[in-house]
């Protein structure tokens, strides 16, 4: 969708290039996360998308076509900017800051009052509250979301969005993130997205580009460059604490056992603890004849106990569903002593279910120095 080819850009007076000789293609659909330090490129680069800033040489080519023969007035309204400094409009309304470009589009009023308040909502600003606030009138997040919204407003099929989410405080920021990545479900438009924080490149990307002094280094899915790193830079980079990342980029389909051992309702306890002893399990799900789950039971409750097992059962309130990531799954499983978390589909049956020896298995992989690769630390020391 978005292609580059040996992009360069070299500021008037400088000697190095801000960009250098930069190939990227980006998928439709995707979001592209760029990723560096500060200076190395990212807005220069966003910006040449747009044609904000001329290329000095190369190509850049927008749905096949190079962006050099768009008129540049259509191809900035068919491309959402949202720019790092934010930029609102300060003499102007939340509502006329959304408002601008869809009313240079012509759009009627209701269309425009329905799409505004939708934004808003969007990005958890109540719009009674907000609608006709100014600028000066927001705290920075809030600024930097409505700014986020004025980028969405007519909806266009490309996105650059510079930091996006950078001024937002961590909680508020994952509550946008997993809101902007359920849109983005739906909406599939191609984005590029800026960002310093390599855990939310984690997330949100579908690839990322990392940068270094004007120079793509690595382009490659967030997977890729965790277990992949192509040099020292990129190891670095991305940091020590992989283990932890790859829980975030993991699903929970990835590392549940599917069809776990439970009972029912309705089983006598005593052949349910008979089958417990005989299988060394200290724990059983409990679920209905439909495979919805009821719960679990364990063995000290069983033991003398004469009825069915629906007397006993246990609630299992903290549930994941399998298309969470392993890190949500690890929290709530921390949250009993049991040491497993069940995942539910959305219909309420057990998918599958994760216990702690499941999760080291996944993450638990190591660099081999020597060897230049990862993978599996053995009881002996050795990596596979
Ligand atoms: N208008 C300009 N004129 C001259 N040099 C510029 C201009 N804009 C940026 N630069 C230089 O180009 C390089 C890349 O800047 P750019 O803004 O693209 O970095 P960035 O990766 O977005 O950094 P940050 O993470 O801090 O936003 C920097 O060395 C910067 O000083
Ligand atoms: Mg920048």
């Amino acid at each position: 969708m978005i292609e580059l080819e040996r992009v360069t850009k070299i500021y008037p007076g400088s000697e190095v290039p801000a960009v250098d000789s930069v190939n990227l293609n980006i998928a439709e659909g995707d979001i592209c996360i760029l990723i560096g330090s500060s200076g190395c490129g990212k807005t220069t680069l966003m910006r040449m998308m747009n044609r904000l800033e001329p290329i000095t040489s190369g190509f850049i080519r927008i749905g096949g076509e190079s962006i050099m023969d768009k008129d540049v007035t259509a191809l900035r309204r068919s491309i959402g900017y949202a720019i790092q400094q934010i930029g609102l409009f300060p003499h102007m309304t939340v509502y006329d800051n959304i408002a601008t470009v869809p009313h240079l589009l012509g759009w009627d009023k209701k269309r425009i009052d329905e799409r505004v308040d939708e934004l808003l909502n969007m990005v958890q600003l109540p719009p009674d509250i907000f609608r006709f606030r100014y600028p000066r009138e927001l705290s920075g997040g809030q600024a930097q979301r409505i700014g986020v919204t004025r980028a969405m407003a007519t909806d266009p099929p490309v996105m650059l969005m510079d930091e996006p989410f950078g001024a937002i405080d961590p909680i508020n920021r994952e509550v946008l993130q997993d809101e902007f990545l359920k849109i983005q479900e739906k909406l599939k438009k191609t984005i590029v997205f800026v960002t310093h924080d390599i855990h939310e490149a984690i997330k949100m990307g579908d690839k990322i580009a990392l940068l270094d002094a004007g120079q793509l280094v690595q382009y490659g899915t967030p997977e890729e460059l965790l277990t992949q790193p192509k040099n020292r830079f990129v190891k670095d980079f991305v940091g020590a604490d992989r283990a932890l990342k790859r829980l975030n980029l993991l699903k929970v389909r990835d590392a549940m056992l599917t069809n776990p051992t439970h009972c029912h309702g309705e089983d006598p306890s005593e052949t349910i603890l008979e089958h417990m002893i005989e299988n060394e399990l200290s724990y059983l799900l409990v679920a209905d004849r439909e495979d919805n789950l009821k719960g679990y039971v364990n063995l000290e409750e069983l033991q003398g106990h004469h009825g069915n097992v629906r007397d006993v059962v246990r609630p299992m309130t903290l549930t994941v569903k399998p298309e969470q990531n392993l890190k949500d799954a690890l929290s709530k499983m921390l949250s009993y002593d049991l040491g497993i978390v069940v995942a539910m589909d959305d219909d309420g049956k057990i998918a599958g279910v994760l216990n702690s020896r499941t999760l080291v298995s996944v993450v638990g992989e190591t660099y081999d120095e020597r060897g230049g690769h990862w993978g599996r630390i053995t009881t002996k020391g050795r990596i596979i």
